[in-house]
């Protein structure tokens, strides 16, 4: 993907950002051209947006300001839910695939030319419960926490609530808890799901988050005990990525994950994507979300975290940055679906914007200066309005879309990475 290592003349960019970065969106200059042979610039979209459909949460006004500004910052999208299970195969047997959402989010950037991303193949959240089901009893531990309160579904469904707690697959948790599938029956859907979906883009949707979220957060192992992890075994990982390779042999295949600022998660990254290699399984990149937050998002952290990621030798994709500005985030090292809405209360910290520049402008520095490794920087959203994290307002743009003093603070990193050569 990369042809050259350079950043946009600063001469160009002296004149784009004269002629009115901050002052309105349709003046302000690229994102996309800023870090142009650099690294690709991106955002997350959602049905609304890639639908063209006015929502309960967009007027039609807003939804084409939000069209507007992906098309003149963007050169990448990824499906922000679209193509994840419970949303794209929901129900077991031939005509339990719903693709029509999905079908719209790859024309849609098919038709503005850019690279689009798949998100996400293999995950312990949004994953309807009949994925795992099947006449095995679970294990005596499940059986008990599953007495002591409601059953409830794997499945979470934006549309049940946009901002609503997600779901984690494993025992005593909120996962699906009934009679399971044995090994063998839940292989034989996760590759009928991956041939499937991957089969169908092939050609279009050039990455794909194969696997997301597979680490714990703590504890003695680690692997995140999934309901994957569980009725499979820790080899799910593997076979996901030869499932997907053999659907689209040309696609570039990621494992992505959460929290790899933190040094003790991402030692467990770099010794699981090791094996992995090690055992000659198609991983290619590596995603890392960086939902961060004002407190935590500086360069030097950043720089250590890529620094680190980059002796795998292979290319670093940001999967979905945005960095929180609400109190209730900045104790946080994890984006867990499950601790979301809890880290986007409190209100704003103080001097939001301000500190929010100053985040980003630490955080694209270090990108800059890896800009050899990092290949794709994808905000998880467009604008604060349509953010998974709105309350804490942690994107580049507010929610009419107008550049904020973070986009300023970017685009200047682009300016001076150029002129100082790093
Ligand atoms: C989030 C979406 O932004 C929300 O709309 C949805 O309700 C829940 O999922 N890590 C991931 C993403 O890999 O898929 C999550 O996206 C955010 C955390």
């Amino acid at each position: 993907m990369k042809q050259h290592s350079t950043l946009l003349p600063a001469t160009i960019l002296a004149a784009l950002i004269a002629s009115g970065a901050g002052a309105c969106g349709a003046a302000a200059p690229a994102l996309r051209d800023a870090f142009d042979g650099c690294f690709l610039v991106g955002a997350a979209i959602n049905r609304a947006m890639a639908t063209g459909s006015p929502s309960r949460w967009r007027t039609r006004e807003q939804l084409d300001a939000d069209l507007a500004l992906v098309r003149g910052q963007f050169n990448q999208i990824t499906a922000e839910n679209d193509l994840k299970w419970a949303l794209i195969h929901p129900r077991e047997g031939a005509d339990g695939f719903d693709f029509g959402p999905a079908d719209a989010f790859v024309q849609f950037g098919l038709d503005q030319g850019m690279y689009l991303v798949g998100h996400t193949l293999v995950w312990h959240s949004q994953t309807p419960s009949w994925v795992f089901a099947g006449t095995n009893p679970p294990p005596e531990a499940v059986r008990a926490a599953a007495t002591s309160g409601p059953i409830r579904e794997a499945t979470t469904l934006p549309e049940a609530g946009r901002f609503r707690r997600g779901m984690d697959g494993g025992p005593g948790r909120s996962g699906y808890q009934g009679p399971r599938a044995s090994r063998e029956e839940l292989l034989a859907r996760m590759r009928d799901h991956i041939r499937t979906v991957v089969g169908r883009y092939r050609g279009r949707i050039k990455a794909w988050d194969v696997v997301n979220e597979a680490l714990a957060d703590g504890g003695p192992d680690i692997l995140r005990n999934s309901l994957w992890r569980q009725i499979i075994g820790p080899d799910y990982i593997a076979k996901a990525f030869e499932y997907a390779h053999e659907a689209d042999p040309e696609a570039l295949l990621r494992y992505n994950d959460y929290g790899l600022e933190n040094p003790a998660k991402r030692r467990n990254l770099i010794t699981l994507v090791r094996s992995l290699l090690n055992a000659g399984v198609p991983v290619m990149a590596i995603g890392t979300q960086a939902h961060l937050n004002v407190s935590g998002a500086t360069f030097e952290s950043m720089d250590d975290c890529l620094t680190e990621l980059a002796t795998l030798g292979l290319p670093i994709h940001v999967t979905e940055l945005d960095i929180n500005s609400a109190q209730g985030g900045q104790r946080s090292s994890g984006a867990d679906l499950a601790d979301n809405a809890g880290v986007t209360q409190g209100g704003l910290v103080e001097e939001a914007d301000e500190r929010l520049a100053r985040a980003y402008e630490g955080v694209f520095r270090a990108f800059a200066k890896h800009r050899e490794a990092v290949a794709v920087v994808t905000f998880w959203g467009a604008n604060d309005a349509n953010s998974w994290r709105r309350n804490g307002r942690p994107l580049l743009f507010d929610g009419e879309s107008r550049p904020k003093s973070a986009f300023d603070a970017v685009i200047r990193v682009a300016a001076e990475s150029e002129r100082g050569g790093r």
